[in-house]
This record gives C-alpha cells, sequence and structure tokens, in this order.
C-alpha cells in the first residue's frame, strides 16, 4: 500500500485487552505499554506495540496521540433498564415497594413516544460518557419505547441489544400486556441484526407473567433462537417466597424459566443472588448467563451475589448497572461495589478480572466474542480512552502504582465517568471530555 486508506485511522496509547478469563489463565491480558491501534473501516485492523506496527502504516495514515491514556474494549454492560434513567436513586425499603411507588409509574410516561425518543437520546449519550458503548437494555411495555430505543441507537450506529417488556399481570392496568406475541415479534422483525441492534426477548420476572405469556414466551424464543433473553431472578427475598406461592410445582425460581424454555445461549438472567447449587449447574449446562448487579444489590438491600461460587460452577458471568435501581452508569463504579462485594462474600475480585468482565467476558456471556469486546482484527472498532490522572486523586495515586493491576484497581475504586476521556462506536469518536476544569 503506497497511500492511506481514507478510512484507516491510528491511535497510540497504552493498550489493554483479553483473550482469555484472568480467573482460569495466566497470560489472559494483552497489555502493550506504547501501542498502537489500527482501525479500518471502522473495524480494528491491528492491535500491538507502537514500534513494531507503525512502519506498516502507509504514508500518511492519520495518527491521533492518546499517550498517557488506557486504551481499553468499549465497556459492556449486560443489565438496565433505559426507561428508569429519570428515578435513578429514589428511595424505598426494597424491590417489591421500589416497583410499586416508583417504577410502575415512571415507565407509565413511555407510552409516549416523543418522551421516549428523548429520553432514549439522553440515556445514550450518559452510557457513551461512561464509556459503555454495548449494553442489554429493558424498554417498557409499550413497543414505542422500543422502537425509540433503537431508533436513538441507530442514530449513533452502536452495538446495542434491548427489548419491550412483557407483563400480563400483578401490575397496574396501564402497563398491562397480553399473551400475544405480536408487538415482540414484529419488534424482532424490524430491528433484530438490523444495523448494529439486536433484539432482546424480556420477560420482566415471572411474577408479572402468567403461564400463558411464558409459555408464548418460551415459543418465541425458539422460533428466533439468536435473539436475546433476558429476565431477573432471585433477586430479593420477598420476590422469591412470591414466586414459590405462584408456581407451587416448580423446583426453584430459575426453574420456573427453564421449564418454560427461557434458558439456552443469549439468555441473561439479572441478579441471581438467591440460586441454589442445582441452579447454578443449570446455568453453565445451558450457556445462559448471570449479570451481577451491585450497586443495585447494594441499593436495594436485595443480598450479596456469590461470584466465587458462580465461577466454581464456570457459569458465564458479567456486570451490569442494573439502572435505575443501580446508582451510576458507570462500569468503573459497579466494579467498585463488586469487588466489595467479592470481599463481604470472603472472596477477593482483582482488577485485571473486572476489566474482563466488562469487556471480553460480557461478549462471551452475549456471544458476541469476536465482534466486540476486544481487539482482534476483524471487530468493530468500539474503544475507550482512560485517563488514570483524571482527577486530582488518581493523578496522585497512580503516579505511584508499581503494577498495571495497581493502577486498574485505582481506575475501578475512584474512577467514573470523569476517567473516560473519549468513546468511539465503529471507529467514529462519540464523546469527547470537555477539558477537565479541576
Ligand atoms: N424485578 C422486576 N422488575 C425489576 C426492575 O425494574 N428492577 C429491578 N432491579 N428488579 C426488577
Ligand atoms: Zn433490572
Amino acid at each position: 500500500m503506497s497511500n492511506a486508506s481514507a478510512n484507516l485511522q491510528a491511535y497510540r496509547a497504552s493498550l489493554l485487552h483479553f483473550h482469555a478469563d484472568p480467573a482460569s489463565h495466566p497470560d489472559a491480558h494483552a497489555w502493550h505499554a506504547d501501542g498502537l491501534l489500527v482501525v479500518e473501516d471502522g473495524r480494528v485492523k491491528a492491535a500491538g506495540d507502537h514500534d513494531a506496527l507503525v512502519g506498516t502504516l502507509p504514508p500518511g495514515t492519520p495518527l491521533i496521540d492518546y499517550r498517557g491514556k488506557i486504551i481499553t474494549p468499549g465497556f459492556i454492560d449486560t443489565h438496565l433498564h433505559f426507561p428508569q434513567t429519570d428515578m435513578i436513586a429514589s428511595p424505598a425499603p426494597g424491590l417489591l415497594p421500589w416497583l410499586e411507588t416508583y417504577t410502575f409509574p415512571t415507565e407509565r410516561q413511555f407510552m409516549d413516544p416523543v418522551h421516549a425518543r428523548a429520553t432514549a437520546e439522553f440515556f445514550l449519550d450518559e452510557l457513551l460518557r461512561n464509556g459503555t458503548t454495548t449494553a442489554l437494555v429493558y424498554c417498557t411495555v409499550h413497543k414505542e419505547s422500543a422502537d425509540a430505543f433503537f431508533e436513538a441507537s441507530a442514530a449513533r450506529n452502536l452495538r446495542m441489544a434491548g427489548g419491550k417488556v412483557l407483563m400480563d399481570r400483578h401490575c397496574p392496568d396501564f402497563l398491562r400486556d397480553s399473551p400475544d406475541m405480536r408487538d415482540s415479534e414484529d419488534l424482532i422483525k424490524r430491528w433484530h441484526n438490523k444495523g448494529r441492534a439486536l433484539y432482546a426477548i424480556t420477560p420482566r420476572f415471572a411474577p408479572t407473567s402468567t403461564e400463558s405469556q411464558l409459555g408464548a414466551t418460551g415459543e418465541l424464543a425458539k422460533a428466533y433462537p439468536d435473539t436475546f433473553i433476558q429476565t431477573h431472578v432471585s433477586e430479593n427475598k420477598d420476590e422469591v417466597a412470591w414466586v414459590g406461592e405462584l408456581f407451587p410445582h416448580q423446583r426453584s425460581y430459575l426453574h420456573v424459566y427453564d421449564h418454560y424454555g427461557l434458558m439456552r445461549p443469549r439468555a441473561m438472567f439479572g441478579h441471581c443472588i438467591w440460586l441454589d447449587d442445582t441452579d447454578f449447574a443449570r446455568m453453565a449446562e445451558t450457556g445462559s448467563a448471570i449479570a451481577h448487579c451491585p450497586t443495585s444489590n447494594l441499593f436495594l438491600g436485595s443480598g450479596l451475589f456469590d461470584m466465587a461460587k458462580a465461577d466454581s460452577f464456570r457459569a458465564l458471568v458479567s456486570l451490569g448497572t442494573d439502572v435505575g435501581a443501580g446508582t451510576s452508569f458507570s462500569m468503573l463504579q459497579t466494579m467498585n461495589e463488586a469487588y466489595k462485594v467479592a470481599r463481604l462474600k470472603g472472596s477477593y475480585l482483582p482488577a485485571l478480572r473486572m476489566f474482563y468482565l466488562a469487556t471480553l467476558g460480557a461478549a462471551r456471556s452475549m456471544q458476541l466474542e469476536g465482534t466486540i469486546g476486544n481487539f482482534v482484527p476483524g471487530a468493530e472498532a468500539d474503544f475507550i480512552v482512560l485517563d488514570p490522572k483524571a482527577t486530582p486523586l488518581l493523578a496522585r495515586r497512580t503516579a505511584n502504582s508499581d503494577t498495571l493491576e495497581e493502577t486498574l484497581f485505582a481506575l475501578a475504586l475512584l474512577g467514573d465517568d470523569r476517567a473516560v476521556c473519549a468513546t468511539y462506536a465503529a471507529g467514529q469518536r462519540v464523546h469527547q471530555r470537555e477539558a477537565a476544569s479541576h
């Protein structure tokens, strides 16, 4: 090649990404202290040491110099609710009163497509400010809310998954759906695999679906096997007891979903705090995945997820913010709380593992490895530029980091949206932080 392709672009920074799980592979990560990421036509062309790669670039290739910063794959948030953006940080004594008091009235507003679109725009921009380039998102029961979400996502060319909520009992009349899957099927046809959009069949949780709706949901999931499924399970003790009363013949709460054919690859189960060993084994056997949502679990007092136990069953685990029960859009803050939850359960979560969970681990949980989550050639160029000196305190702490692990740990414990200098989706910059005023 003699001339740079118009769509070729290089980025110089430290590079971090993963090709395996650091919990089970000692050399799971790639770290290039002086690295180069080469992007062509929105995809990764190469990632490696600057000195080894720079000579391969055609003359005139534009190069953005981010030295002093760390480029990682964009974060992937595997559980959150876009319509709950405006009610984040609403106090209530536990899950069920929180749903009644705040969630259902807030979600009612999404019958209005104008409101839905405006909220979706804000929500996606907030994700990008926080370095999240892919998310698995609950909309509301209204199909307009899913259209608004996917339209706003397409306008930014983002790799986003989401779906309209299914809920046909134990909810206010104004949010009640029917067992009829027509809206969900229409949305699958309209959005799934259209551009970068992915559809998620979204039964809210077992208490708000009739057996008839769960059955129809399982049929739909079978008819469209590469769609996602997302729901909540075993989040809160009162909820678990309620499911026991509603489904007395099922062995466990998770088994309700299993019974209706909702455990399979690309099924994502939020929370999973009160699972038993048989449940964890089913997670692994069926290729289903767990979204651990620590800020939400601490906020609502739901309980402490047992990551070490999930690992012992080799279950797929990733991290979710669970906004609006979660208290932050930041995956760095989500790591901070995941670390503390692990300590309270008597285990230890290294920073490298947390960055894996938020990138390649989540991509694997969603069966999107090779598409997003790391910098293998051909992957979509969704990446973020992290600043280990983003705040005075981070600068002071990371100045005396002896290891990569210490620097990443400081970013996870002390960082938030201020640590995200820039966010790129399919090679285009979709967020740039304004100059810090500190
Ligand atoms: N269980 C059922 N619906 C919800 C929800 O919106 N948020 C949380 N955290 N749990 C739920
Ligand atoms: Zn949730």
